[in-house]
Formats: structure tokens, C-alpha cells, sequence
């Protein structure tokens, strides 16, 4: 017998909800500096139409994210109608045979903890681990698997290093600063879930990416400051690896690869070099997010072909790998670049909202029928 794979599709609250003007993002777009998200794909009141589109799909789990600013639009008061929202949602998840996968902080802060100052506040991680707490007595009994933190060092770098995300800094002080922070947060939010509900499985998504040549001492490098450091420190904080593949990274010589829309190189075999990477964790490892901006749906069938072979072939070298969750289900607010890059296995209408399944869902859906290593 197979134990259980879980199949599925990631969004992030901010990203599909649509009507959120309580965060840093929003703030940041009324402002000029990002793209407006407005009603996104209004996920928000059609996750029920969305939820039976991924079951159509053959998947029997889903990535989501809960949205901090609904749920504490203020510091230390809480919305109960957010919650039960949230509640209605993991019951439909439920009802529609798919298993929920729930992160609980997805790049947006509430507009009161970043006026504070978000994570570079002393006791950011407190107040994190307060909205964690709050969320886990509520909801703590309607799913599993919890993400506490979606790409630590991915929000640190842009948004202290590169400087084009809130809130934009660019100052590498700031970033080592807010990357320990995180790593706080993490560990109490883990300690404080566990004791409210102890059979939690807690991780963190973590955004790895593939360096080579393996022996460049850049990619050594790396791979060690890029893909290890925060795991490393939150070693013990964590049931679970968390896995976000997208990048190949070539130092020196650059071989020529085919590319999405987004510019980035597609190079299957990256993801079977970072599992095999996560290999010294021991635990048991969830790929929460792969995918391909193809507005014209010709790569993406073969993309998810592609990266699949590459998660059976890791587990044929003995990683444990449990789940694959591509990004997205829907096509969705891509931060910086908006509305145009297309991730979604089904597309968006952004003028009448309508939903279109993309011939590679179905692809996806035979490979998750067919599969025979993973069930
Ligand atoms: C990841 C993010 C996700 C999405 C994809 C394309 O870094 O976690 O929200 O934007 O990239």
C-alpha cells in the first residue's frame, strides 16, 4: 500500500481574495508603488465554485493562506466574523475531499504591525505568535498541516535587500535583522500552536533554489546562506520541509535554457537536486509550490510532466516527498508584476470574473490519476 500523497494547487489570501485594504500591500498601491490588487479573482466569495474546480481536477488537497488583517484588523482585536469566514472555508475544503494546508502568513502584514515597523519591531515575534495562537484556538481542530511563514528569506530579501516590496528598503543591516526575527517568530509560533493543539504539523515554505556548478564556491556558498541557514536554525521547530522550487541559478558559464514569461529558466532537474538537498532534515518533505507563468498554455503541460518525473525519481532515491502542490490554482496578483503573469491552471477573466480550466489542469489531472509511485 501507498501511503498518502497529497496532490493539489496554491493560492495566497492576498493574491485570489480580492476586497483586503487593511495590509502594508494594499497601503503600498494606494500609494503608487505596486499594482493594485482590487477584487483580485474574488476567491473571497466564489471559493466554493474554486474548491469544486480542483476536485473536478483530481486533487485531494489544497494550499491556501489566512489573511492577518482580517482576522486582527487592529493590534490585539480580532475579527470573529473573519474567522468564521475562514471556518466556512476549511469546512468546504472538507467537504470537497480536499485536505487543507494552511499558511498563515503569506508576505502581507496588517497595516498596524507595519507602521510598527512589521518584524523589525522587538517584539515582533510576540505579536506574530499572538495572531498564530488566536488562529489555532479557533480554526486549530479543522486542519492538519500549518504553515507558519511563506518564504522567509524571499520577503527579507526583497523587502530589506532589493527594496521593491514593503517596505522597500535596501539596507543589508535591516535584512539580517529581520531574517533572525523570522526565526523567532517561527519557533514561538510553533511552541504556542503545539501546546494548543499537539498533533499539528508545523513547517515553513521555504524557497530553495538550485546553484550550480556544484562546485563554484558562489553556489557553495549559497546554497548554504540561500537554501540551509533558516532551515538549520529552526531545526526541532519544524514537523515537516516545506518546499517552494522555481529558480536555477548558474554561476560562471551559462548553459541557454528554455524560459517562462517571467524570464525564469525552467530546469526540471533543479527540483530533484534540492529535495535530495533536504535529505539531512529527516523529515518528511511537502513541495508546496512549482509552477510556470505561460499565458499561452503551451509550457505548462510539460513543465508539471517535467517536475513530477523529477519528484518520483527523489523518491525512488529514498526522500520521503509527500506532496506536490502546484502554483496556482487560479491566475492571480503576482506582487510587483500584477495582474499580467499567468499562473494559473485555470485562468481568470479579470473583466466577468469567469473561470476556464487550461487543457494543462487536465494534463495535471491525468498524472495525478496515472501516477504509480505516488498515490
Ligand atoms: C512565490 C510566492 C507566491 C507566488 C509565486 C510565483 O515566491 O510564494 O506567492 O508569487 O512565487
Amino acid at each position: 500500500m501507498n501511503p498518502q500523497f497529497y496532490w493539489g494547487a496554491a493560492t495566497a489570501s492576498y493574491q485570489v481574495e480580492g476586497g483586503i485594504e487593511n495590509n502594508d500591500w494594499s497601503e503600498a498601491a494606494r500609494q503608487g508603488k505596486v499594482p493594485p490588487a482590487g477584487r483580485a479573482t474574488d476567491h473571497y466569495n466564489r471559493f466554493e465554485e474554486d474548491f469544486s474546480l480542483a476536485r473536478q481536477l483530481g486533487h485531494n488537497a489544497h494550499r491556501f493562506s489566512i489573511e492577518w488583517s482580517r482576522i486582527e484588523p487592529e493590534e490585539g482585536v480580532f475579527d470573529e466574523s473573519a474567522v468564521s469566514h475562514y471556518a466556512t472555508v476549511l469546512d468546504s475544503l472538507r467537504a470537497h475531499g480536499l485536505e487543507p494546508f494552511v499558511t498563515l502568513w503569506h508576505f502581507t502584514l496588517p497595516l498596524w504591525f507595519s507602521r510598527q515597523g512589521g518584524f523589525e519591531h522587538p517584539q515582533a515575534s510576540e505579536k506574530f505568535a499572538r495572531y498564530c495562537e488566536y488562529v489555532l484556538k479557533n480554526l486549530g481542530s479543522k486542519a492538519t498541516y500549518w504553515i507558519t511563514i511563506n518564504e522567509p528569506m524571499v520577503y527579507a530579501s526583497i523587502g530589506y535587500r532589493v527594496g521593491s516590496w514593503p517596505p522597500f528598503q535596501k539596507n543589508l543591516l535591516k535584512f539580517e535583522r529581520v531574517t533572525k526575527a523570522l526565526v523567532q517568530a517561527h519557533k514561538l509560533a510553533y511552541e504556542r500552536i503545539k501546546i494548543i493543539v499537539p498533533t499539528a504539523q508545523i513547517g515553513i515554505a521555504k524557497n530553495n533554489i538550485h546553484f550550480t556548478p556544484g562546485w563554484h564556491p558562489l553556489a557553495l556558498f549559497m546554497r548554504w546562506f540561500w537554501n540551509h541557514r533558516f532551515l538549520r536554525s529552526i531545526s526541532g521547530h519544524q514537523d515537516f520541509i516545506g518546499l517552494n522550487y522555481y529558480f536555477h541559478h548558474q554561476f560562471g558559464f551559462r548553459q541557454q535554457l528554455p524560459k517562462s514569461d517571467m524570464g525564469w529558466e525552467i530546469y526540471p532537474a533543479g527540483l530533484y537536486h534540492v529535495l535530495m538537498e533536504l535529505k539531512r532534515y529527516r523529515k518528511p518533505v511537502y513541495i508546496l509550490e512549482n509552477g510556470i507563468a505561460d499565458t499561452a498554455d503551451t509550457q505548462r503541460a510539460q513543465f508539471i510532466t517535467d517536475h513530477i518525473e523529477q519528484v518520483n525519481r527523489a523518491q525512488r532515491d529514498g526522500l520521503e516527498v509527500k506532496g506536490y502542490f502546484y502554483w496556482s490554482l487560479l491566475d492571480n496578483f503576482e506582487w510587483a508584476y500584477g495582474f499580467k503573469p499567468r499562473f494559473g491552471l485555470v485562468a481568470i477573466n479579470y473583466s466577468t470574473l469567469e473561470r476556464t480550466v487550461r487543457p494543462s489542469a487536465l494534463v495535471y489531472q491525468k498524472l495525478i490519476q496515472s501516477s504509480g509511485i505516488l498515490k
